[in-house]
């Protein structure tokens, strides 16, 4: 691969670096020292090839500081971007924990729960940078990465805004398509369903150990997110229950109308999947509740103002004997569930019940 920085330099901007911690596909990655703020940072060097149109530079510079004014907990912050030697750089919150390509490469298959929770974090980082409007267009798990403590956080948004001005001018093609929405493999209008898509093609690869479309080239594994029907999930994890099925063919819906709308809906099921409350939400249609314990946000009590006292005669002084605690109306906040065709309870096996 050709590179613009082989030799480490011993300082990009104000940056001490301290060595270099990865090569990815649109620069290296350093870890550096900040001196004035005595901290350490990381600073992504950008390939000339990123960094010498002003229109992508514009562009970056945009982007970079729409996401430092978002400020979320689950995103990577970028604390100040330059140039150095006719390329961009931008510093970043040093995150050394690893990615999770690293940990699907170590693992295989990840945990449903574990991968529920990291998809948790990651949505709602993703909630708030769309209801900015801000589309990140690169989720994959290189781009999700873990601190000291195991917190997972998104990274890189913008960046591939950028990369994507090169693409229109027909130089090169953005990274692996592995992770790629239909709408972009087609270099169509993305909003935020685009990475909602993307989404559920890191969690199906994080549960099953391997993503939904395998293909010889870049080309072709355009196409198959554009043309070919993934697989069931529970053809490569038999061990989920049968609605899991129905969660990834909505999440990976090839007509955005048909997605689920936001990246919070998807986890929400996802996280209700590893919980088994799933069961709940199916048993409780099932016997026409409206309702069922809700996991976010908290049930809310109602308190039901004192009704007239009844005279306490007959029947009345009876009733008020073996009722000694006043019933209290409880309204929950929940669910339009979007966990759908809950058929019959007649199709819970076993296997279903014992992951509660
Ligand atoms: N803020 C950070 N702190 C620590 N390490 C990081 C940080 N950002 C990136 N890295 C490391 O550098 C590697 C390369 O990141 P980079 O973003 O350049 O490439 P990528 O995510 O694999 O692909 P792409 O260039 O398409 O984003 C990551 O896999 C990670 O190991
Ligand atoms: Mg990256």
């Amino acid at each position: 691969m050709e590179s613009d920085a082989r030799e480490l330099p011993r300082f990009i901007g104000r940056y001490e670096i301290e060595g270099e911690e990865a090569e990815g596909g649109m620069g290296h990655v350093y870890v550096a020292r900040d001196p004035r703020v005595k901290r350490r940072v990381a600073v992504k060097l950008l390939k000339k090839l990123y960094s010498s149109d002003p229109g992508i530079r514009r562009r970056f510079e945009q982007e970079a500081e729409a996401v430092a004014a978002l400020e979320h907990e689950a995103i990577v912050p970028v604390y100040d971007f330059g140039e150095h030697e006719g390329m961009l750089y931008i510093v970043m919150r040093y995150v050394g924990g690893g990615t999770l390509r690293d940990r699907i490469r170590a693992e295989q298959k990840l945990r449903l729960r574990d991968i529920a929770s990291v998809i948790d974090r990651v949505a709602s980082a993703l909630g708030a940078a769309h209801a900015r409007g801000l589309v990140h267009r690169d989720i994959k798990p290189a781009n999700i990465l873990f601190d000291e403590r195991e917190v997972p956080y998104l990274s890189d948004f913008g960046v591939a805004k950028a990369a994507e001005t090169i693409e229109e001018t027909g130089t090169m093609m953005l990274g692996t398509p592995q992770y790629l929405s239909p709408e972009q493999a087609m270099g169509g209008e993305v909003d935020a369903r685009s990475d909602v898509y993307s989404l559920g093609v890191v969690a199906f690869h994080a549960i099953t150990g391997r993503p939904p479309f395998e293909a010889k080239n870049p080309m072709a594994m355009a196409m198959a997110h554009v043309m070919r029907k993934p697989p069931r999930i529970r053809e490569l994890a038999p061990e989920l229950p049968p609605v899991a099925d129905e969660v990834f063919e909505q999440v990976l819906a090839k007509d955005p109308e048909l997605r689920y709308q936001s990246a919070e809906r998807f986890a929400r099921d996802l996280r209700d999947l590893a919980s088994g409350r799933w069961y709940l939400v199916k048993l409780s249609n099932k016997l026409g509740l409206a309702t069922a314990p809700p996991t976010r946000p908290e049930p809310v009590a109602v308190p039901v103002p004192e009704p007239e006292p009844e005279p306490a005669t007959g029947k009345a002084r009876e009733r008020q004997r073996t009722l000694p605690f006043r019933p209290r109306q409880v309204e929950h906040t929940l669910p339009d569930t979007s966990l759908r065709d809950f058929d019959d309870l007649d199709d819970l096996d076993e296997d279903e019940t014992k992951l509660l």
